[in-house]
């Protein structure tokens, strides 16, 4: 233990959807936790971190139910696939549990009952859509039906793709269930309530209280501003969750449950190691605990979550530490593109430690988005884990076993440049307090530069060549040695596989952080392995090539027609006449301009040949209107005219696309405004 007596700290991950594979944007999360645990735990602090899957509600039930098999089938299953998931990208979990269990059933009552004794929670008939067909209470994003403004069919929930209009689902024009395709009705039924008002001056309180980064404090307090509504916390059977005590036929939301899973998993843990698990949660417990989570969850664990711990009489977190997002090369991560990458197809081809490493180079304490742009990621570990870390143990090992028998020398030619780079410890160490991975990166990296200039001046190789050098030679290579060390104490919760091949290369019990204020002095080593290949381009190419075919695999599981978890059905056979009756023609795009009031949709003028038309197209979130103007594309010319809340709309451009983006069609050169396409 170095400055500070030794801390009991608690640490979690958002626990994520037992529903679907766990890829590059969940990793940020997981990667920068752990490196914080490893942190903590090389300081010899007493630090659990815990996890499990997010195992209730409807989307996980549908998605049992269209693979045709149970709920619990399927969570098991995913758990699995996310554990060696985490496992592959050295996420050392102390326990991974799961939401659907004993433990989280026994803390979900006991805080649903002492909140309901206080008097907080409160019950209310509600009116929602009924898919009769499956017996189920539709959420909106399961219902879609005719836009009531613009008109346009096949619009989900609440809000209109085309016109942007908002309303209610049941607003909608024959409004169907997404699952079943039935018309759904309005049904009442009674759901419970988290009075959540009563706990208005105590969030504002929290929020303010340090507990939360000064961009998401600002945040909430914008949220503040617009009220509170009580939390509606239950679902109405058939639901995959914890039945509420005494409410026969209703069941948690799985919002609520989700966040006690962390609870959950802890008492798990203590039960099987005899942690004393009252000393983390009590009221007055002064161990510490922290969440990190994604900034798009904050709502839950930054308000809900307090107030659920407070109002059930526990300690309430520590910090929420929140960050940004991953993008891609500059964009969000697309299926389309092959960016959308998933764990499991990033480690059958690269290194998990590259993406480790990068990832902590650059981290903030922030909550920017981070992007991984994939010729930046290669330079820099090539750079700097192999090149400069890497590259001074490889330089060093040679003479020291050949001139020193594979021992180090006895005494330090370098006390004080060694003494330097002990003392840099504490600052790095500042830094991964403050989860300024980045600075405490960069810092590190210094120090490697300035060991490789130590050796490149001294020159042992061309020492070696003269007579009688030898113990000189063996000094400065012994040196190199010790600084490699120090390097790789602090870049062990970073990269923790390649910190273990060190340890083994020096012949050390530990990398723990106090260790290193002792020097290697007739310290024997092994033989030198490499640490780390450099990133391989073409790897990273056939990576991107994969990820475009788990596009496809995932497109052919989905083949099942209807339902919000497949995409488009692809239509049915047509005979050629009806295609035939389809007028697609060459347009130029004339004009390109925004519509007051319409964040999806550009107006477009296109010249077919000597007619225009006026086209309204929902692309403006792929495209500038000035990058359109002049540039040719494919449109059906003989689409019946469609009112929209805009004006009128004549026709239809062609574009491929997805979530993940948009794409105009556009002809090879030469084609003409109002050819035919055929
Ligand atoms: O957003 C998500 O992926 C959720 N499954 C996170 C839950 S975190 C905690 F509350 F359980
Ligand atoms: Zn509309």
């Amino acid at each position: 233990m170095s400055n500070n007596a030794q801390r009991k700290i608690l640490v979690t991950s958002a626990l994520p959807y037992a529903n679907g594979a766990i890829h590059l944007g969940h990793l940020l999360e997981y990667i920068q936790t752990d490196i914080w645990v490893r942190f903590q735990k090389s300081r010899g602090h007493d630090c659990h971190y815990v996890c499990a899957d997010d195992a209730h509600g409807t989307a996980i039930m549908l998605r049992a139910e269209q693979e045709g098999i149970s709920s619990e089938a399927l969570i098991d299953r995913v758990s699995r696939d996310h554990q060696a998931d985490f496992a592959r990208f050295g996420v050392g979990f102390d326990n991974y549990h799961s939401t659907h269990s004993e433990e989280n059933r026994y803390f979900s009552e006991l805080i649903y009952t002492r909140l309901r004794d206080k008097g907080h929670i409160a019950t209310r008939d509600i009116e929602q859509m009924y898919d009769p067909e499956k017996g189920l209470f539709l959420a909106d994003r399961f219902i879609k039906g005719t836009c009531p403004k613009c008109h346009t069919e096949d619009q989900y929930g609440d809000n209109c793709e085309a016109c942007g209009a908002t309303y209610t689902p049941a607003e909608l024009i024959d409004p169907v269930s997404a699952i079943s395709g039935a018309t759904p009705e309005v049904r009442g039924s009674t759901h419970y309530f988290f009075k959540l008002p009563d706990f208005a001056g105590f969030m504002h309180d929290w929020i303010n209280d340090g507990h939360v980064q000064p961009q998401i404090r600002n945040k909430l307090l914008e949220w503040f501003e617009s009220g509170f509504n009580e939390w509606d916390i239950s679902r109405d059977a058939p639901y995959f969750g914890f039945e509420i005590p005494d409410a026969p036929g209703k069941y948690f939301y799985v919002w609520l449950d989700a966040p006690i899973g962390y609870l959950a998993s802890f008492k798990n843990l203590c039960e099987r190691e005899g942690i004393d698990f009252d000393a983390y949660w009590n009221r007055d417990s002064e161990a510490e605990v922290y969440h990190f989570i994604g900034k798009d969850i904050v709502y839950f664990h930054a308000l809900f979550w307090p107030a659920m711990l407070h109002g059930a009489e526990l300690r309430t977190p520590t910090a929420v530490n929140c960050h940004g997002f991953v993008t891609v090369n500059g964009a969000k991560m697309s299926k389309s593109r092959g960016t959308f990458i998933k764990a499991a197809t990033y480690a059958e081809h690269l290194n998990p430690e590259y993406l480790r490493y990068y990832f902590a180079a650059k981290l903030t304490a922030g909550v920017d988005d981070l992007d991984l742009n994939l010729e930046d990621f290669t330079q820099r570990v090539n750079s700097d884990l192999v090149g400069k870390v890497v590259n001074i143990a490889s330089r060093c090992a040679g003479f020291v076993k050949k001139l020193g028998g594979g021992k180090l020398s006895e005494h330090c030619a370098e006390p004080q440049r060694l003494a330097r780079f002990i003392a840099a410890g504490d600052e790095i160490a500042d830094y991964y307090e403050t989860r300024e991975f980045g600075r405490a990166m960069r810092r590190i990296m210094e120090l490697a530069d300035e060991a490789n200039t130590y050796i490149a001046e001294a020159e042992p190789w061309v020492l070696a060549k003269q007579e009688g050098r030898e113990q000189e030679v063996l000094d400065i290579c012994s040196v190199g040695i010790n600084l490699f060390r120090q390097l790789m104490v602090y870049l062990a919760p970073v990269v923790p596989a390649m910190a273990e091949a060190a340890r083994h290369f020096m012949k050390l019990d530990t990398l723990a952080w106090d260790s290193r204020q002792e020097l290697l002095l007739d310290h024997e080593i092994a033989k030198f392995k490499p640490l780390m290949t450099r990133v391989e381009t073409d790897r990273i190419d056939a990576m991107i090539e994969a990820s475009k075919e788990d596009l496809v695999e995932e497109q052919k599981l989905k083949s099942t027609p209807k339902g919000p978890l497949a995409d488009d059905p692809i239509a049915d056979e047509i005979a050629f006449d009806d295609f035939a009756r389809v007028d697609l023609r060459i347009a130029r795009i004339a004009k390109a301009e925004y519509v007051e009031g319409a964040d999806k949709l550009l107006r477009l003028t296109l010249d077919i040949g000597g007619e225009t038309r006026n086209v309204f197209a929902g692309i403006r979130s792929a495209y500038a209107p000035e990058a359109l103007e002049g540039r040719l594309t494919v449109m059906v010319a003989n689409l019946a005219p469609r009112k929209m809340r805009f004006g009128v709309s004549e026709g239809m451009v062609l574009a491929a696309g997805d979530d993940d983006g948009i794409y105009l069609l556009e002809p090879h050169s030469g084609a003409q405004p109002g050819q035919r396409v055929r």
